[in-house]
């Protein structure tokens, strides 16, 4: 849900040109988060300039535009600040005019790149419109930047510093956001601040620098938070009273210096995501909600907003610059046309990756690290809540049944949204398990945060590293599948799926009676990565079926019961949300309760026949079909020679409840062929983005 970039050099003599391709690649690295239009916002020819470039659609098009552009791109800075933005649509349609950077006036007095949604943004604008001031955007962002004006403006002597006069604006506002401002009233210096949305900072310098390490202390000086309440109180209508002059705020930071104490050249990228940061640097801190962070003169402050008295009291007092473990290759596509065939065809390492280090295949054990303090809790909890959004939510479906099994322990799987939507009731021995790729998706971090003020122990499976999720939950396992880049997940659910079973394994490792059970599952995880492999091999018949069969087809019927339900629904959810064909997955079970009446010699079915417990009933699910003159592709077992149909996709047997592993591979990659054979673009559905940092 948009993806923002700052770029900011210091002593480094930077051409334009260079810049922009600095900008434009850290865009294109975030596109999956939104590629409805982009655009960048760097200093113009004369001081108090700011040149725009704009687009609407992807950054291939942007860089077109700045091509054709008549701007000096050899002109040289010694010292500049950028900002840049990918926008998925929320405020206005997709446009010029609604394209950021958005500017609070035509003479770019603050110009603001946001991700997120500002919920009061036309309550402020109404005040702002009363007080004279122009809008020419649809976007919600713009009465952020016309706040800022506003706050600016009205101090009669115009001395309030850049990150006050910020704070000033983030008092005002209500719902999520991460933002850079830059203003030609304050060269040289931008500032970037975070409430519910991901934002971090990376840093590169050429020289050692004398602090390697460095923290970041924390503010929160009563002091300051009556003068900010002060300036700025809640009801946008007080806007009409001008603010006084806050106090400066107190740098709270060690600066950035080289061995010998002099100003080095130095260089901060801000930005949603690392994939953007990682080719100039591995050096980079994460904010936090509320933080604020000033750079200038090539320094890093940050500063805390602190919103009210129960502002996270357990929020970590010194912030770390970590190091990223993610290699560039990571975000490459390599020899692969699509950046969700490159993460189909990595899944017999992901899975891998996923295990490593923590299952003893000879001694049938798993251990993992991060939920070892919490495990007696666990053990003894009332019932465990899953919740979770899209894809992620199917994997906690997928396990639902074995962890029932192992666990004894009722298991409750909750769509984020909905769960809030409820108000559902949660005890603090309930344990709530987030599940999540990005660790960003909004309604998933409002049900943690629903779970942590009610006292529940709240446990995060996640691939992003320090991601909001994997920092605001007690404990948690990281599904380590490595970067996800296409917007529809396809390694990640297969880690999270295998992450729930280590899960699963571990809380029941006491049960002697399944211990059975367990050995033949862990046997199975063992074998799981060739048999990946086996599956990917029929890629050739797939990209065949899926052009001779289902390319001209507008919908498609998925069905399975058991441990392949969840495999249906995320089969079809694959299918419709990159290849644009309705598709629906369907519990074999409910067929005769209703879709049975779609069923006719020209409805395109899936069904999902390999060998368990309920094969005899999904059997019987075939028969009523195909006795309606269905012509359906089955998924069964390499030898299964029971069924009688014209398609079939066959897969290697495991264990029941690991063969939807096995069986979501070829729904995977039949959806890839059929957006391929469409003509669609794969990586960026239309009206989608990677990361759901919206509500
Ligand atoms: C579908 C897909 C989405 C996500 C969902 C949750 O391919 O990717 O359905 O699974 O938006 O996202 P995360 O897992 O990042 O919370």
């Amino acid at each position: 849900m948009c993806g923002i970039f700052g770029y900011c050099s210091f002593l480094k003599e930077k051409e334009r040109k260079e810049i922009v391709e600095i900008l434009c690649s850290g865009l294109a690295r975030q596109e999956y988060r939104g590629y409805d239009s982009c655009g960048i916002g760097i200093d113009g020819d004369k001081k108090d300039e700011v040149f725009f470039f704009k687009d609407v659609g992807k950054v291939a098009g942007l860089r077109k535009t700045i091509a054709e552009s008549k701007a000096d791109f050899s002109k040289t800075f010694a010292s500049q600040v950028s900002i840049a933005h990918t926008r998925w649509a929320t405020h206005g349609p997709p446009s010029h005019i609604n394209c950021h950077p958005i500017r609070s006036d035509p003479t770019n007095e603050f110009i603001v790149v946001h991700n997120g949604i500002v919920t009061n943004s036309n309550a402020l604008r109404q005040v702002l419109q009363k007080r004279g001031y122009k809008f020419e955007s649809e976007t919600d962002t713009e009465a952020v930047a016309i706040l800022a004006k506003y706050i600016y403006d009205s101090q009669p002597e115009k001395r309030m510093s850049f990150t006050s006069l910020v704070k000033a604006v983030l008092k005002e506002l209500e719902g999520s956001f991460a933002f850079v401002f830059k203003s030609i009233h304050y060269p040289n210096e931008v500032v970037t601040a975070r409430r519910g949305s991901p934002l971090l900072i990376g840093v590169k310098t050429d020289k050692k620098l004398k602090v390697d390490f460095v923290d970041v202390e924390l503010s929160g000086a009563d002091a300051e938070r009556q003068t900010i309440d002060s300036l700025a109180p809640k009801d946008p209508a007080s806007l009409l009273a001008p603010p006084t002059q806050p106090k400066m705020s107190r740098r709270q930071s060690r600066n950035f210096m080289s061995e010998d104490g002099l100003p080095q050249p130095i260089e901060f990228f801000i930005a949603s995501d690392a994939a953007a940061i990682v080719e100039h640097t591995k050096r980079v801190l994460y904010l936090e909600d509320d933080d604020i962070a000033h750079i200038a003169e090539g320094q890093l402050h940050i500063h805390r907003l602190r919103r009210d008295d129960n502002d996270k009291p357990d929020l970590p007092s010194t912030r770390n610059i970590e190091t990223l473990e993610i290699e560039i290759a990571a975000i490459m596509k390599g020899k692969f046309d699509h950046f969700m065939q490159k993460e189909i065809f990595e899944q017999p390492e992901s899975v891998v990756n996923t295990m490593r280090g923590r299952v003893n295949f000879e001694g049938h054990k798993v251990t993992l690290g991060g939920l070892r303090a919490y495990l007696p809790f666990i053990r003894r909890c009332r019932r465990i809540v899953f919740c979770a959004c899209g894809t992620s939510y199917h994997s906690a479906l997928a396990t639902r049944a074995i962890f029932e099994e192992l666990t004894e322990i009722p298991v409750v799987i909750e769509l984020a949204s909905d769960f809030l939507d409820r108000k559902t009731p949660i005890f603090r021995d309930d344990v709530c398990v987030f599940v999540s790729q990005s660790g960003e998706t909004a309604d998933t971090i409002l049900a943690l945060r629903y779970c942590l003020e009610r006292g529940a122990l709240c446990v995060g499976v996640v691939n992003s590293v320090g991601s909001t999720l994997s920092r605001e939950t007690h404990c948690g396992i990281h599904i380590n599948a490595g970067p996800e880049i296409g917007v529809a997940s396809t390694k990640a659910y297969t880690s999270q799926y295998i992450a729930l079973m280590l899960m699963a394994l571990q809380l029941s490792e006491d049960r002697i009676s399944l211990s059975e059970r367990r050995n033949s599952i862990i046997q199975g995880l063992y074998e799981l990565p060739n048999q990946i492999k086996a599956v990917l091999d029929v890629d050739k018949s797939l990209r065949e079926l899926a052009g001779s069969v289902l390319a001209n087809q507008r919908s498609l019927l998925l069905m399975g019961r058991g441990y392949q339900h969840a495999t249906c629904l995320e089969g079809a959810l694959k299918i419709k949300e990159i290849s644009y064909m309705h598709s629906e997955g369907i519990l074999a079970g409910e067929l005769k309760h209703g879709p049975l009446a779609l069923i006719d010699e020209n409805m395109p079915v899936i069904i999902i026949m390999t060998q368990d417990s309920l094969y005899p009933k999904v059997q019987s699910a075939f028969a009523q079909i195909t006795a309606r003159k269905a012509h359906p592709i089955v998924i069964c077992n390499e030898g299964d020679t029971d069924v009688n149909a014209e398609y079939f996709i066959r897969v290697p047997k495991t264990v029941d409840c690991l063969q939807g592993l096995l069986n979501i591979i070829p729904l995977q990659l039949l959806s890839y062929h059929l957006a391929v054979k469409n003509g669609f673009d794969v990586d960026f559905p239309r009206n989608l983005a990677k990361s759901v940092t919206t509500e």
